[in-house]
């Protein structure tokens, strides 16, 4: 039987969430997030699942010690029938809204070991896993999937056994898994889910602001949307989106503001322990989406990338946000600025899905 939903923040508004990001959605951005404005949900990065693993620790203080008080899914990352049990069975003890499996992951040493995205091409597998986490995961079972893997091939048959294993939620990723992160997002594949299948779907990909938000629950019939890169770029979003979908005034940041977020990632991130040079490179990550909304010509991501030490990043931070802090934060990345690395791998050219109308 399957499990409804914890209820969103706003009863009855369409639920967000933050998508499950390795290395991003940490215990700490999860804090910084919530400071912000919460989605309804939380995804925690991937425990990786395997032979010998236990349950990451970082990882598991992010539920045990969760700092947003929202529901937090458990996101797995793995193949072997027993180990994904015994997984499911060690986070039944701990306060998760569900265990999520992961069946989108495009990195080429995952997909290579046939887990995450990899297992699109083996769905009589995925069909004995589903079985096997839907008896034996405590809480609600769902599901983080991509359309397909060269294509769009496996769509239906993963539609099938979703509806076969009543799946609690899908999360889906509009794209298939050799489209990677920057090709167009395939909505119409969304909205097709969205009406094939009896569970709630998220919609994910490319969600950039309040704006696309609303056009995407339009477009594609969703019943709520997950929204990753953004939300590094814009930890506002979940809340503009409430208020703009409560018909109120959206917040509309500064440079100032975004000034203020990059003190609380500093702050939470301090750990006398790491080195400068680390500290600063796992801030860069962060200012690599961030950089996409502060100037047009993307001054700001040229000088950050190339920082070394926390005192050149600060004298670049005041410059470019201080000097003009009453200035708008633009809402949607400037056209033509690109985050890098971007993921994008060089390993095989990128594939075209097919528009739903020309058959999934
Ligand atoms: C840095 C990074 C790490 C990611 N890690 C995961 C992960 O651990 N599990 C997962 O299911 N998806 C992961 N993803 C994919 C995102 O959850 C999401 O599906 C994708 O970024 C598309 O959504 P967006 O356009 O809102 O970013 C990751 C994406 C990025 C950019």
């Amino acid at each position: 039987m399957r499990k409804a939903l914890p209820n969103p923040i706003i009863e009855g508004q369409a639920p967000t969430a933050l998508a499950p990001m390795q290395d991003v959605t940490t215990w700490e951005f999860m804090k910084v997030v919530d400071h912000f404005g919460s989605p309804d949900y939380y995804f925690t990065e991937y425990f990786r699942v395997h032979r010998t693993s236990v349950l990451d620790k970082h990882i598991l203080y992010s539920i045990t010690h969760n700092p947003t008080g929202r529901p937090v899914f458990a996101q797995l990352l793995g193949e072997n029938l027993e180990y994904l049990k015994r997984a499911a069975g060690e986070l039944g003890s701990h306060p998760v809204a569900g265990i999520d499996l992961n069946l989108g992951c495009p990195a080429p040493k995952v997909y290579k070991k046939n887990v995450g995205g990899g297992l699109l091409r083996n769905l009589d597998h995925v069909d004995k896993i589903f079985g096997v986490l839907r008896e034996f995961s405590p809480h609600r079972f769902v599901v983080k999937a991509r359309i397909g893997f060269d294509d769009t091939a496996p769509f239906e048959g993963l539609l099938e056994l979703l509806r076969k294993h009543e799946v609690d939620l899908l999360s889906l990723h509009g794209r298939t898994v050799r489209e990677l992160y920057w090709a167009e997002v395939h909505y119409d594949y969304i909205k097709h889910a969205v009406s094939a299948l009896p569970c709630p779907v998220l919609a994910n990909g490319n969600i950039t602001s309040y704006r696309s938000a609303a056009q995407v629950l339009k477009e594609t019939g969703c019943h709520g949307l997950m929204i990753g890169r953004s939300a590094i770029r814009n930890p506002w979003i979940f809340r503009q989106i409430r208020q703009h979908l409560s018909g109120e005034a959206v917040f509309q940041p500064s440079l100032g503001d975004v000034h203020d977020y990059i003190q609380r990632l500093q702050e939470t991130f301090a750990n006398p322990g790491v080195p400068e040079r680390a500290w600063v490179n796992r801030l860069k990550k962060f200012f690599n989406f961030i950089g996409l909304s502060v100037d047009p010509k993307g001054a700001f991501l040229y000088e950050i990338r190339r920082v070394k030490s926390i005192k050149a990043m600060n004298d670049i931070l005041d410059r470019h946000l201080l000097r003009e802090p009453e200035r708008p934060f633009s809402i949607e990345p400037y056209p033509g600025l690109v985050a890098r690395p971007n993921r994008e791998s060089p390993v095989k050219p990128l594939a075209q899905a097919q528009p739903m109308s020309a058959g999934a």
